[in-house]
């Protein structure tokens, strides 16, 4: 046998890539690399063999090739090795020695939550949920809620008017401005316009003011309107409702304040205070030192607005509350700042184990 030389290591590398793509399954194919690298009788083998009866100046030369061949076919054959497991193996299979991924729950919104909550405890006494649009007309917003033209809260500077004006409904005269709902007490006048008493609705939605952003203000924030319409419904029967609310929502101790107020659609109005939960009444951060905390307006429906919406105002009686949303979560769970609520930051909303 002649000695090995460069060209016999690119000849038997040749010849391995030749048998090895003829060999029909990885059991050929392991005979194959064997028959090169095998530790008896392979070429490799045969090869280091030689360097024993090779001339003194040969023997380095030669265990150079050898080294060379043995070191190429190695690679070669790893790598062959690895394409063939990754083809025994389905695109896509599951690997089931990996150990399990935990699923990432998902979870509602601590506002979702706290209105599901609110909408829950009305439900329960006999309120119907109903929603409204969030683009208003003027007169479902300001007009029919008794705040004239002149209204200071009709202003542009409150306001986020979109300028396209729509015919008048009800048989109101004249082009009205549409805008974003500043508040959703705009739902009683649509509710009232379709529906006879007796009336026991709350109406929750998104509400927009031109507010810049702060601690307590954001320009969309989230209201839940009620309305209750019916004989002799009264004042007792609006605290009496609140009260309930507070308790179920608060704390079973919960107190209901109200302080004389102003708004154009409720004669009388009044502010609506509980008893702070945090405290029980006592005086603390969360109340300001003052044992009351505030959650909305309320009052007792004007009967100017009975009358924008062809309900006997002689007959009928009824109170109207509006509650912040973002107010009363905030008190619930101390939040500092009503952005937070918007954010999205998941190191705010993983704090609510909903
Ligand atoms: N609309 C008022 C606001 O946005 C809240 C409110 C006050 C609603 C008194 C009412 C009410 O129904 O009677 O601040």
């Amino acid at each position: 046998m002649s000695l090995p030389d460069s060209t016999s290591v690119a000849e038997q590398l040749a010849a391995f890539e030749r048998d090895l793509a003829a060999a029909a399954s990885l059991r050929d194919a392991q005979a194959v690399r064997d028959r090169f690298l095998g530790r008896k009788n392979s070429v490799v083998a045969g090869w280091m063999q030689l360097i024993a009866s090779a001339p003194v100046d040969q023997k380095k030369l030669i265990g150079r090739y050898a080294n060379e061949l043995k070191q190429q076919i190695e690679a070669r054959w790893a790598g062959y090795a690895e394409a063939a497991e990754a083809n025994a193996r389905p695109a896509g299979a599951i690997d089931v020695t990996l150990p399990g991924r935990a699923p990432r729950l998902g979870r509602r919104h601590p506002l979702t939550v706290v209105r599901d909550r609110m909408e829950a405890i009305f439900t329960r006494m006999g309120f119907a949920i109903v929603e409204g649009p969030e683009i208003e007309d003027e007169w479902h917003c300001f007009d029919a809620l008794n705040m004239p033209g002149e209204h200071p809260a009709r202003d542009m500077q409150d306001t986020l008017y979109l300028g396209t004006p729509v015919r008048g409904e009800s048989g109101q005269p004249g082009d009205l401005r549409t805008m974003l709902r500043t508040h959703t007490s705009s739902i009683q006048i649509r509710y009232m316009q379709a529906h006879q008493p007796p009336i026991r609705i709350v109406a929750p939605g998104r509400v927009y003011r031109r507010d810049d952003l702060d601690l307590t203000h954001t320009p969309m924030f989230t209201q839940m309107e009620g309305l209750v319409v019916g004989e002799g419904i009264s004042l007792a029967d609006l605290k009496g409702t609140l009260l309930a609310f507070a308790r179920d929502m608060f704390s079973g101790t919960s107190r209901v304040r109200f302080r004389p107020s102003f708004f154009p659609y409720t004669e009388p109005s009044a502010e609506v205070d509980i008893s702070c939960w945090q405290c029980d009444g006592k005086g603390c951060a969360m109340c300001k030192g003052t044992g009351w905390v505030e959650i909305g307006g309320c009052g007792m429906v004007h009967p100017a607005v009975f009358e924008a919406v062809d309900i006997d105002a002689e007959r009928y009686t009824g109170f109207a509350f509006g509650v912040g949303i973002e107010r009363v979560a905030i008190l619930r769970h101390q939040v500092q700042d009503i952005r937070m609520f918007f954010e999205n930051d998941l190191r705010f909303l993983e704090q609510f184990p909903y």
